[in-house]
């Protein structure tokens, strides 16, 4: 069965139909999801009973996996999983939610920000593939929103005036505007911070993208303050309804999103209740920093 694609908001996010991710693709199914990301940015697909092996066989397809090493404080023998896949979940090794105050969740609670994936790691992801194994009755819903559409709606001179700046981006940053400030010596160093582009242009379709996550805290060449304004106004832009769509988690769905040209954010829920969701994350190939640069 070939592929069918139903356009869900005006911009973009794709609903794909005739795929069984428990399988492997073929080559011809491999290259028609790689171009639907590029074109709808983020898919849909309902269903998708899979394994974590299965999962990351699926996100192998689009490039290599990214190690999680350096994105979280979760010390290497607390994991719960040891499959490979990031653990966005609410809950410990022992499978129940993390009490209020550990150090792991509240250093999570930072997914409520709109973000784009590892852009505090000098070479960030390109596709991250959230998969749902245990949802919520209430809230919990993802929110992703189109960096080339507001990119595109931005005026001439804000697009001229921020073509070439560079941003610092830092997990130290997005998770201390929560507050949370306390990080060990080995910590800081992990998460020192790292250049991106606050303009990208896609790799294949070469339309321009609006760079920006909650990690990023300070441009080059502005003061902090200046700065933080700046990117605070373009993300109040960049998240307007017109730009965002919104996604209920059925059991079992699975979404994929290019964090080239979107960012995302989950909204507050219940976390006395378990959430399951994982995600295969696919490392990206060059520094944005170099992008522009080498044309
Ligand atoms: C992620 C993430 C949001 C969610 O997996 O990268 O931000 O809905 N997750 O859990
Ligand atoms: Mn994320």
């Amino acid at each position: 069965m070939a592929i069918a694609i139903r356009q869900l908001h005006p911009h973009f996010v794709g609903e794909v139909t005739g795929l069984d991710l428990r399988k492997p693709l073929t080559r011809q199914e491999a290259i028609d999801v790689e171009a639907a990301m590029d074109k709808y940015a983020v898919l849909v697909f309902h269903d998708q009973d899979i394994t974590d092996e299965q999962q990351l066989a699926f996100a192998l397809n689009f490039g290599e996996r990214e190690n999680a090493r350096g994105g979280n404080v979760t010390k290497k023998e607390d994991y719960r999983l040891s499959s490979g896949l990031n653990d966005v979940s609410n809950l410990g090794k022992d499978g129940k939610p993390l009490p209020k105050d550990h150090r792991t969740h509240l250093f999570n609670l930072g997914n409520c920000l709109w973000h784009s994936d590892s852009s505090f790691r000098p070479i960030p992801a390109k596709f991250s593939l959230l998969s749902a194994r245990v949802v919520n009755s209430k809230g919990g819903n993802t929110e992703f929103a189109d960096m080339r559409a507001a990119y595109d709606a931005l005026d001439d001179e804000t697009k001229a005036d921020i073509e070439d700046l560079i941003c610092e981006h830092s997990l130290m940053y997005s998770r201390g505007s929560l507050g949370f400030l306390d990080y060990s010596d080995e910590e800081k160093e992990m998460f020192k911070p790292v250049l991106q582009r606050l303009v990208r242009t896609h790799p294949v379709h070469r339309r321009k993208s609006l760079y920006l996550s909650s990690h990023a805290g300070a441009v080059r060449g502005m003061s902090m303050p200046e700065g933080r304004l700046l990117l605070r106004d373009l993300t109040e832009h960049a998240t307007q309804p017109e730009f965002v769509y919104v996604h209920r988690w059925k059991l079992h769905d699975l979404v994929m999103w290019d964090n080239r040209q979107t960012m995302h954010r989950v909204r507050r829920y219940d976390q006395s209740q378990p959430r399951d969701m994982r995600r295969a994350t696919v490392a990206g190939t060059e520094p944005t920093v170099a992008q522009q640069a080498a044309e």
